[in-house]
């Protein structure tokens, strides 16, 4: 019998192709300005306000390729959603609940295999050569995402797909006639096969647990690609709480022991973790537990400022591990705001007289008809610089009151400086007011 070879064109491992796929990624030349310093301890966290192709491109134009020990990514799902959250106002006006866009998911498939692609690359190109990533994905998008990062790792690098079970599901989620949908996937992914870091992780056994002639010896079960599926492996989704002393209000938000497992599992102490969908600022704040140094961004003012105060309020009082933030945006909604600032010899009296947020105003009269509102219920939290150089912003102390108080908007603190006051609203826009 005659036969004959015909050579198939194309790659030889399958890869997924969409409506102007664009293969070559050239990097942004955006510079990012470095905004606020908090803490005066080792910069050990960098904060990003931006999109995450424009972070990934600033890093690798400066130094950072191959030095990111661990990537961990929630990025949007392409879902189709409009995320919203809801704002309560301060003070005198805290019976006002606005409804706030916190992110846009809305995405044609191609476009959003498009940009997913080109930020896989250059995270491929940040990671170190025993670094690993984490994709944070929902079933919609885990295959077709998977084929992606085939592409983009290697599929010998493909290590695991984890499924985390989200928790018992209640209300309209568990009417669907179907199939109860319960899981996220995360998808798992080495920089080199042969040496990528990996610190198993174990559960502890259960009580009257024997191993076999031995008793209870040994760490525990090791934990497997299948989490929150056991008693020995409780992981709910702070989502389906009703309380958690985690929860920020930001939607989306994941649980900091999801965080912890795999920054412990994959990361050495003292290793570089980097989020560039921060969001809430989870990934930051555990890192920052871990004694992980970071690198994060978000693209949404409000996650940027949800993950500030959460690291400022996780950690005031021992800023010894400080952060800074950096800056891709030109401010839009930019508030406006009038500050005394009085110098007797070295003593300060500051005082806030006026604050208006446009945002704000504007959402409290479309959505309630509510005109006058009270500047400190507007106001989440005022920073203070006793030394300001005229261009980084470095905080010396912050009025950041607790749920429903409002700032004090009344300063006497003694400095021989140059004074700068940031006033910060509720959706995390801010102004600054130098002396
Ligand atoms: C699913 S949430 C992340 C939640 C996070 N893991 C947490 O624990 O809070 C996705 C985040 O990606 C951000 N985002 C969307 N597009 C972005 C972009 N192009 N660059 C940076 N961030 C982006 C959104 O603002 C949102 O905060």
């Amino acid at each position: 019998m005659h036969r004959t070879t015909v050579q198939t064109p194309g790659p030889a491992t399958p890869s997924l192709l969409w409506p102007g796929k664009a293969a070559r990624v050239p990097l942004s030349d955006r510079e990012a300005t470095l905004c606020d310093v908090y803490g005066y301890g080792e910069e050990l966290g960098r904060l990003f306000r931006g999109d995450s192709f424009d972070m990934l491109s600033w890093l690798l134009n400066h130094g950072y390729a191959g030095t990111v020990d661990l990537v961990y990514i929630d990025p949007p799902f392409g879902g189709g959603s409009l995320y919203s959250r809801k704002v309560q106002f301060r003070g005198v006006d805290s019976d006002l609940v606005i409804q706030v866009p916190a992110y846009q998911d809305l995405w044609s498939d191609a476009d959003y295999m498009q940009f997913m692609y080109e930020r896989l690359v250059l995270l491929h190109r940040v990671l170190s050569e025993t670094g690993s990533l984490y994709l944070h994905v929902d079933t919609a998008q885990a295959h077709y995402l998977k084929v992606l990062c085939d592409e983009v790792f290697g599929r010998e690098n493909f290590q695991r797909e984890i499924v985390w079970r989200i928790g018992w599901v209640s209300g309209y989620k568990s009417q669907a006639k179907n199939w109860i949908r319960n899981h996220d996937t995360i998808l798992f992914y080495s920089k080199d096969p042969a040496h990528f870091y990996f610190d198993k992780q174990y559960a502890p056994y259960a009580a009257g647990y024997k191993r076999r002639g031995e008793g209870k010896k040994g760490k525990g079960h090791p934990l497997e690609d299948t989490w929150n599926c056991s008693d020995q492996d409780k992981l709910d989704s702070i989502q389906i709480k009703s309380f958690s002393h985690e929860k920020t209000g930001y939607p989306t938000q994941k649980n900091e022991q999801i965080l912890e497992r795999i920054i412990r599992s994959s990361s050495p102490e003292g290793g570089l973790v980097l989020d560039c969908f921060l969001g809430s600022g989870t990934t930051a704040a555990v890192a920052r537990k871990m004694s992980r140094r970071w690198l994060a961004a978000d693209v949404s003012p409000a996650a940027v400022h949800t993950s500030r105060v959460r690291l400022l309020t996780e950690g005031l009082g021992q800023l010894s591990s400080g952060f800074a933030t950096y800056d891709f945006e030109s401010a839009t909604q930019t508030p406006t705001a009038e500050v005394a600032i009085e110098r007797k010899s070295n003593k300060l009296d500051i005082s806030i007289k006026s604050f208006q947020s446009p945002v704000l105003a504007e959402a409290a009269s479309r959505q309630h008809g509510r005109e006058g509102i009270d500047w400190r219920s507007t106001v989440d939290c005022v920073l203070v610089d006793l030394n300001f150089n005229g261009q980084a912003f470095r905080m010396d102390f912050a009025d950041l009151p607790q749920a429903q108080l409002t700032v004090k908007g009344v300063y006497g603190p003694r400095t021989s400086g140059r004074v700068a006051v940031k006033i910060i609203d509720l959706l995390g826009n801010e102004v600054l007011v130098a002396e």
